[in-house]
């Protein structure tokens, strides 16, 4: 069978993501080869196979709450293949990582400090720490993560220079991430530039810098793929230019977003004052990337099609008008009943998602590993959950 035959197949048990593990194992092997130290953030995708397929490939791990520090330890992870990010660090998240030894802890406020200093005097072990900046920026750009806005992640330079001056656990550097989805290399460049030197004018050396993630996929065909051997000699030169011994990157979208695919189905077709709707089985319910950036995943149909194409806009079965999936080309024949996928869903896909509203069912999950497909998870009724 191949990939459409296994998403046709999916389709019959109602909407289900389909990640490729083969293909995955491959990518995640070529960008192990590299300069700089990688962790997987879990937030893109926690699923358990797809982090035991990372696991295999030496990938380490970023987690950013108690239930993906418990998933990651669950597929047998040594802590000191895991770092701690995250605006919130409850007491229970700190001891939990301190009980398993976790390597570094990335510090994001004063409160986080001053409670991991009080905690670890309970343990035998002393983790290493990153202090987390929030850097002003000078011109508006809109970003998920924040850009130019002040947010809740990291502090600003006065703060971390006065922790600086007062810390008692061991000090390996800095963590600064404010922009997603990045896909050309010279931008990479200049944000990376400027902040290591904003790190210099803290201290003039140090051991890492931890960039976050922020490496982009296309979304659509105008945009160009980001080379990973134009990433890698980037990070080589920065290194080397700046005498920085390690650079690490907490990689989301890059590694895993085009390894996902999402297949559901139509059921309503109208138009609507000119404009041709299709009503889909899942939504923003299963998917709610498109909601909060305005940005849709690539859309094709499932089955050959000589029709000529038409736009359509591609709603889900949520009762509100938020639940819009993109305008998208399709062939005008397409009928209800027939099945679509969106393509690089493998990060920030059903985890991201809005599930429980209006109590349709949830999507199930699958992979596919050595050629064959597995059902990790059926599609499940609201049953499975309301009380
Ligand atoms: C702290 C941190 N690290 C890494 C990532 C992964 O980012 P990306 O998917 O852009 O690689 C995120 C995403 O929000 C994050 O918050």
């Amino acid at each position: 069978m191949n990939k459409n035959e296994f998403l046709i197949e999916l389709a019959k048990i109602g909407s289900c993501f389909l990640y490729d593990l083969d293909a995955l194992s491959k990518h995640a092997q070529n960008l192990s080869k590299s300069n700089c130290k990688l962790f997987f953030a879990c937030k893109a995708n926690p699923l358990s196979s797809i982090l035991h397929t990372l696991d295999s490939a030496n990938i380490d791990f970023d987690i950013a709450s108690e239930g993906e520090l418990r998933q990651v330890l669950s597929l047998g992870i040594s802590g000191s293949r895991i770092i701690m990010t995250g605006p919130a660090k409850p007491e229970g998240l700190i001891r939990l990582g301190l009980e398993h030894k976790i390597s570094t802890f990335v510090i994001e406020s004063p409160f986080q400090m001053q409670q991991l200093e009080k905690l670890v005097k309970e343990y035998r072990y002393q983790p290493n720490v990153l202090l987390r900046l929030q850097l002003q920026w000078e011109k508006e750009e809109y970003n998920i993560l924040g850009g130019e806005k002040i947010t809740p992640f990291g502090m600003d330079l006065k703060t971390v220079a006065s922790l600086l001056s007062n810390l008692s656990l061991p000090f390996l550097g800095f963590h600064i991430f404010q922009w997603g989805n990045i896909l050309s290399l010279e931008r990479l460049r200049t944000i990376w530039e400027h902040t290591i030197q904003v790190c210099k004018t803290l201290r003039p050396a140090f051991q890492v810098l931890d960039v976050g993630g922020g490496l982009g996929i296309p979304y659509n065909l105008y945009e160009k793929p980001l080379p990973w051997e134009g990433v890698n000699a980037l990070i080589a030169e920065l290194k080397d230019v700046h005498s920085l011994p390690e650079l690490w990157v907490e990689m989301g979208r890059y590694m895993t977003g085009p390894y996902g695919q999402y297949v559901t189905s139509v059921v309503d077709i109208k138009e609507t004052y000119g404009r041709k709707i299709l009503v889909l089985e899942g939504g923003i319910n299963h998917l709610a990337r498109p909601a909060l950036i305005s940005q849709p995943f690539p859309t094709r149909l499932l089955r050959e099609s000589c029709a000529d194409v038409a736009k359509f806009a591609l709603h889900g079965p949520l009762c509100t008008s938020l639940d819009f999936m993109g305008y998208h080309m399709l062939p005008r024949d397409i009928q209800i009943g027939d099945c679509l996928s969106f393509q690089h869903v493998g990060a920030y896909g059903f985890t991201e998602s809005i599930p429980f509203f209006l109590c349709h069912q949830l999507p199930g999950e699958a992979v596919i590993q050595n050629g064959s497909m597995h059902i990790v998870r059926e599609p499940k009724p609201a049953s499975s959950w309301l009380k």
